[in-house]
Formats: C-alpha cells, structure tokens, sequence
C-alpha cells in the first residue's frame, strides 16, 4: 500500500524526504524504482519532482576528475560507483522505454597557462598514485583530440574512464520507471519526520500540516537534509548546500563542437564543458559558499562564460538558452552519508555532493539491501551517519 496522506492538502516547496510503510523504505532518488521493483510500497514527497540539484547538475560521471587529495578513500568509492552505470543505464531505459543519453564518451582535462599545467601534472601524479588512467599530453596533442580547443592550450591528460549522462533525460526517465514500478509522488515539502513516543519514526509531516505514515522514512532532501523537524540534535548528517552556477548551451545546426567532455583550468579557475547528444553544451560549474541562495549572478555567468571560451572559442557561436544555480549537498569530508540513522527506522542517503549521479546507481543498491536486511556493498563501508557522532581526533586525544 502507498503511504497514506492523513490529512489536509499538499503544497509546494523546495525540500523532498521519500517515505513508505509496511517493511519498506522510501529510497535516495535514484532508488524509488528499484524499492518499488523489491516490493516496497513507495511514495517520494518532494516539492518539486526531479528539480533540485540533480536539475542543475552537468550529469558527469566522473571518479578520476573528481578525485582529490585527501580524499583517497571517496575516490576509490566513486571508481566502485562508475562500474554500476552500464547495467544500471540499460536497465533503466528498459524498464523505462526512453534513452538517457548515457555516453562513455570519455574527458580530456586542460590547462590554459604554465602554472594551470602545473596543477594538472600534480593532479596526473595523484591520479596515477592510484592506479586511475589518464595520459598526459602535450597542448598540440590535446589539440589533436579536441581540434576546437583554443591554440594557447598548454597541455592536459586525456582521462578515458569520465563519461557522462543527460542528467535530465535520467530524472524523467526515473520519474516513469517509478509509476511502472507502482511507486508515487507526493508534491509537497516535509516540514519535519513524525516519530512515536519512544523516538522512531512513523512518517513525516509537510509543512501545510498533511501527514503522511510510513514504516520508514528516508532523508534524501539535497541540501535541506540536515535541518529537517521533529528530530533530535545530531539525528542528521551535517548537509549543507555549496552553491553552483551553471549555463546551458545550444549549438547552431545542431552541430556538436566536442565529442567528449572538456575540463579545464583557466588561470587557476576550473570549468567544464559536457556536449551533449543533441549538440547542446552544459558548461559548469562554480563552487561557492552562500547558504541557500539559489540566485543566478552576472558576474558569475560572465566568468564560466569566459572561461569556457577561452579554452573552446567557437562557443561564441552557440546560443545561451539557461542560467541557473543549484545547491550541492555537501558534507564537511565531501562523502555521503547513507545507512540507518540513530532514530529507529529512519535512514538516510544524502550528502552526495559533487557526484549525486555518479553514485547514484550504488547508493539505490545500499538502500534496498539496508530496507530488505541485506548487507550494504563493501564500497560503502564507512560512510554511514555514525561517523558524525564519533568524537573529533582532538577530543578523543583528551580522552572525551
Ligand atoms: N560534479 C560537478 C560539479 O559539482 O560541479
């Protein structure tokens, strides 16, 4: 049986939480259908379906390039997370009947100047350190492979294993695997989670008073996961959102100017340019702390813009169709959190940050073995909530 709304209306806003009864959960985005599909009754509660960050998002599938120091044992999750996309690809557009535009098209990273090379040949280092694949070349042999690339490109690393999907294509195509599968969405924003008088939860709660019971709930509300009601202190990870201006692009002609997808640093600044099947480009992305503000600046459009002109000119020809700014779900080590939280039956999967799609397929296969009583994949060991309750190193050297 779906969840069940106990009473008054539904109304729009901007943060989701899934929740459903009996033994079953409610699933991360990417997993409603694959819930749906092991039996679980499901209903996805979000203001505005499929239009959050993962909306905004570029849709790169990337664990080479988003691998940074530090951060080895995220890297290696999102290496596991890669090898999950072509069976999930092809499966979701089976059971869905539409393409998602999936394409292992492969990234090359470039550097404008000699320092911008600089950093590129440290990052190779890392990436190598690793065991990652990525060649590094020469300003004219990236040319070579990007013939629209500008002639004062230094150098970079063609990066074989970074693909891409139509992150757009993927929400719709979700959103109709999702009815197939007998799941359903509920337009509204949760206001907060419902718990019984010993503490678990029972449901959740919108914010124009509707109820809804479930047998359990997950948080999976981008950016909003940390602060949702009705919880005690710490329940939550500590989300918080790092806002990301991002421009969409179309071609005249329909010609597409690259066949893969460009990375780039521009005096020190990274941008990235994703064609598209269609010809159209996705150029992204800045990293900024703001709070909430989802507002779209010019300054911040004239610089991707430049940017990714400086590197791909005949951009110049393509025509600016979008502006927009999304809320990455960051967490303070940039890794998800996905696992029981401490509230009984409440669990979580959020904190996705700069790979929402890339681990999307991994983190449905998590929640559904979590919801069934199947042990999580290997990969995902360590990136539970409890993390955030372990004391910090300082206060444990003090013995706290
Ligand atoms: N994954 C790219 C970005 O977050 O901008």
């Amino acid at each position: 049986a779906p969840a069940s709304p106990i009473r008054g209306g539904m109304r729009s806003s901007a943060s989701r939480l899934h929740g459903a009864r009996q033994t079953a959960p409610a699933l991360q985005r990417w997993g409603w259908r694959r819930a749906a599909e092991a039996g679980l009754a499901v209903a996805v509660v979000d203001p505005a379906v499929g239009r959050g960050a993962s909306w905004a998002a570029a849709g790169m599938l990337a664990p080479v390039t988003e691998a940074h120091y530090g951060e080895e044992r995220l890297g290696a999750l999102l290496v596991t997370a890669a090898t999950r996309w072509p069976a999930f690809g092809a499966d979701l557009e089976a059971a869905a009947g539409t393409g998602i535009g999936y394409r292992a098209c492969g990234t090359l990273v470039v550097a404008l100047d000699a320092s911008d090379r600089a950093v590129v040949d440290e990052l190779l280092a890392f990436q190598h350190s690793l065991g990652l694949a990525a060649e590094r070349l020469s300003g004219s042999e990236c040319r070579g492979r990007v013939p629209a690339l500008a002639p004062g490109v230094r150098g970079g690393a063609d990066v074989p294993g970074d693909h891409q999907v139509d992150n757009r294509r993927l929400l719709g195509a979700l959103q109709v695997a999702l009815h197939r599968a007998g799941g359903r969405v509920v337009a509204g924003r949760v206001a907060g989670v419902r718990t019984d008088p010993g503490g678990t939860a029972t449901g959740v709660r919108l914010d124009d008073g509707t109820e809804l019971a479930a047998g359990v709930v997950v948080v999976s509300a981008g950016a909003d996961s940390g602060r949702l009601g009705g919880l005690p202190a710490g329940a939550l990870p500590p989300v918080r959102p790092v806002k990301g201006h991002i421009l969409r692009l179309r071609g005249r002609g329909g010609a597409a100017l690259l066949a893969r997808t460009v990375r780039g640093l521009v005096r020190g600044r990274p941008c990235y340019l994703v064609p598209r099947e269609d010809g159209s480009l996705v150029l992204g992305a800045t990293t900024e702390e703001r709070g909430c503000d989802r507002s779209v600046q010019a300054g911040a459009v004239h610089g991707l813009r430049d940017d990714a002109r400086t590197l791909v000119p005949g951009i110049d020809e393509f025509e600016l169709v979008e502006c927009a700014a999304g809320l990455r779900p960051a967490s303070p080590d940039n890794a998800p959190s996905v696992g029981w939280s401490g509230v009984g039956r409440l669990a979580v999967a959020t904190g996705h940050y700069r790979n929402g799609m890339l681990l999307a397929p991994l983190t449905a296969e998590a929640l559904v073995a979590l919801l069934v009583g199947a042990p999580l994949p290997a990969a995902l060991e360590g990136f539970g909530v409890e993390r955030w309750s372990a004391p910090s190193p300082a206060a444990a050297a003090r013995g706290a």
